[in-house]
């Protein structure tokens, strides 16, 4: 008999799986992306690659999660000899975005502080208290000293989190969800109702869902899309295999995927309904056209800086919609940061044979160690290029390999979908297949090679950045993450580890 963590509850997964997806990719990452890509060119990639690859990949990872019971390396290494590096590589991705994902917690957290008494106003503009008074940002590639004002909200993100943890999937991570998504799910309607009701938020609404032809057309805004709707998933980064691994023989596969699917992509577009809505108000209270308001904001500062900005506009009750809103993303970045860190907890546990206390203290240690560069003075520029190549060089790269590997490489595709079937309501049909197989690899693969030529031809941050910088928190990062990922199979799994415990082994 096996002796794997199991949920409680069929609602205690779902919660936990839309706790890891809704995170700071829907509210702090999607509307800088969106922005970035065009904002409405961006809404029809968007929805091509969630419905093509998001919900079927998901859809896969938690079969592959279901059938083989064990964290990412060991599900691949099960599901065909010789895949366990892509199970690392998926690992090592998030690993790497948990030591800059819980600064951004850390910064929401001093913000959620800041807007009791708007404090940001004691700055010329939100952008330099963001940049100089708060983060005291140096040159890109220098490092500079710790800033108090991101340690200590880092320290108290990681003593949360290594918490959550160390009480385990039950105790620790599901219960950790049932507090934190109704409450975060309550927060975030008031906010984007109130942000639908502003002044000018027609405007926004509208600039968002018109399509501008010629940007959908560019490489650059498919691959964004694809990052985006990977990295909001919580897909292609080890999580989702994870965490069905803890669920029971009898649990709906498929109905879980959608409704974890839906409900991550409900919160993205209400997240861009009320920033596009707010945007637009933004624009209204400046008396400028939608489309004159300054573009050349990144996408890190949009809600660093843009929303404290609308913020100081809003009619009434500023310091408590900010303090909503900044609670918001600590309440969907806490929970995310724990499936993030889950990874590397169990794939670390079951390869090197260690308890969980003991993976937790020493995975989720060492993240916390490397996490501290992002809380430098220069931590917003390596977080800035960190996260650009660890998304589209990382996570939808990784995606791009896992379908073609389990595709085409390993042939999994036929019985992963017999056993959804056989424990799910909603039966996969030919279309799943299809999306998979042939329609993600196809469209991904040719996206990532323009992407890949585009980013060799013009280094990232168009000249913002030193060369020598890209490569290192760029470059560097995404090709080691895929390095370490093959060093790490070179130890054996202990012997019985790789087979399938014989007590649950007649599902397939
Ligand atoms: N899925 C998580 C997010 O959206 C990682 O932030």
């Amino acid at each position: 008999m096996e002796s794997r963590p199991q949920w409680g509850t069929r609602a205690g997964f779902i919660l936990a799986a839309v706790g890891s997806a809704v995170g700071l990719g829907n509210i702090w990452r999607f509307p800088g992306v969106a922005y970035d890509n065009g904002g409405g060119a961006f809404f029809l990639p968007y929805l091509f690659a969630l419905l093509t690859a998001g919900i079927p990949l998901l859809i896969l990872e938690f079969t592959i999660g279901h059938k083989y019971r064990g964290s990412a390396p060991l599900s691949y290494t099960r599901a065909s000899k010789g895949s366990e590096w892509l199970g690392w590589w998926q690992v090592m991705i998030s690993f790497v975005i948990s030591t800059y994902y819980a600064v951004i917690i850390a910064w929401a957290m001093a913000y959620a502080y800041f807007s009791i008494n708007l404090q940001w106003q004691d700055s010329e503009s939100p952008v330099s208290f963001l940049v100089g008074d708060y983060l005291k940002v140096t040159d890109p590639g220098k490092i500079g000293d710790l800033v108090p004002g991101v340690l200590i909200p880092l320290i108290i993100v990681w003593v949360i989190t290594l918490g959550v943890l160390f009480a385990g999937v039950k105790k620790g991570i599901e219960v950790a969800n049932k507090i934190m998504i109704p409450a975060l799910v309550v927060l975030f309607l008031i906010i984007v109702i109130r942000a639908l009701t502003l002044d000018g938020a027609v405007d926004g609404l509208n600039a968002f869902f018109k399509p501008n032809w010629d940007q959908i057309m560019e490489p650059e805004v498919w691959v964004a899309a694809y990052g985006q709707i990977f990295f909001s998933l919580s897909i292609a980064f080890a999580i989702m295999i994870t965490y069905s691994s803890y669920l029971p023989k009898k649990s709906d596969l498929t109905n879980n995927a959608f409704i974890t699917g839906f409900a991550n992509s409900s919160v993205e577009l209400l997240a861009g309904f009320g920033i596009f809505a707010a945007l637009g108000f933004m624009a209204f209270s400046q008396g400028v056209a939608f489309e004159e308001l300054d573009a050349s904001m990144s996408g890190i500062l949009l809600a660093f800086a843009v929303f404290p900005e609308i913020i100081n506009q809003f009619p009434a009750l500023n310091g408590l919609f900010g303090f909503l809103f900044f609670t918001c993303l600590v309440l969907a970045g806490l929970s995310s940061l724990i499936s993030i860190v889950e990874t590397f907890v169990s794939a670390a546990s079951e390869k090197f044979n260690v308890s969980r206390p003991t993976a937790v203290a020493v995975g989720g240690g060492l993240s916390a160690v490397i996490s501290l560069l992002f809380a430098t003075q220069g931590g917003l520029n390596f977080l800035d290029v960190t996260d650009e190549f660890i998304n589209q060089f990382g996570v939808a790269l990784a995606g791009l390999f896992e379908v073609v590997f389990i595709a085409w490489i390993a042939r999994q595709l036929t019985p992963l979908q017999k056993h959804a079937n056989s424990v799910s309501d909603i039966q996969l049909g030919f279309w799943w297949k299809l999306c998979l197989g042939l329609i993600t690899p196809i469209v991904l693969g040719y996206m990532m090679y323009g992407k890949l030529k585009e980013r060799i031809i013009e280094s990232y941050g168009g000249g913002s950045y030193p060369l020598e910088f890209v490569f290192n928190a760029g470059w560097a990062v995404a090709i080691g993450a895929m390095l370490i990922a093959v060093l790490l199979t070179v130890k054996p799994w202990n012997s019985n580890t790789v087979e399938l415990p014989v007590s649950k082994k007649e599902v397939s």
